[in-house]
């Protein structure tokens, strides 16, 4: 496993945050998948509603309970899957992982790291370090 770091930064605010999903956006494209990883609360959602906000989706909810959720805005896909409650991989093959990951979508996975057997050759990670304000979010690009 290659991993490269593209972006490292901390954020002390919401602002922070919608400005990295701002440069980010130029970065993922339709048919990437992005893990996000992090402690209960570390931001792993809120992320995802920041980038959904700059394609006009305003609606963006925790997948936890429903798995995935996807939202289309014009020729626009987001997926966001949620991998905290898989107890084992069979459930993941049960939903039809590979052919959810196979879309030409940009594919959120919080809880992603807790499954690499069923990402993708490659795809980005993001690690999110929480503690009291500030939220260190680490972007990498992985390749098996
Ligand atoms: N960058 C941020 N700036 C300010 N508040 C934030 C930020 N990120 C998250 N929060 C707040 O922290 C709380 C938890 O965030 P969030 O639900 O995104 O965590 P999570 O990592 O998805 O947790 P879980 O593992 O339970 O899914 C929310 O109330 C959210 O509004
Ligand atoms: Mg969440």
């Amino acid at each position: 496993m290659k991993s490269q770091l593209i972006r490292e930064k901390i954020c002390s605010s919401a602002q922070d945050t919608i400005d990295l999903a701002k440069e980010l956006k130029e970065v993922f494209k339709s048919g990437d998948c992005i893990t996000l990883n992090g402690n209960l609360g570390a931001g792993k959602t809120f992320f995802v509603k920041c980038f959904g906000r700059l394609f006009d989706i305003d609606d963006v909810k925790s997948p936890t309970f429903t798995l995935v959720n996807n939202y289309h805005i014009g020729p626009v896909h987001i997926q966001h899957l949620d991998f905290y409650r898989i107890n084992d991989i069979k459930e993941l093959e049960g939903i039809g992982i590979n052919e959810i990951l196979a879309a030409d979508a940009i594919s959120f996975i919080e809880w992603g790291s807790l499954f690499p057997a069923v990402l993708p050759d490659s795809y980005y990670s993001i690690e999110i370090e929480h503690s009291d304000d500030l939220r260190k979010f680490k972007v990498c690009k992985n390749e098996n």
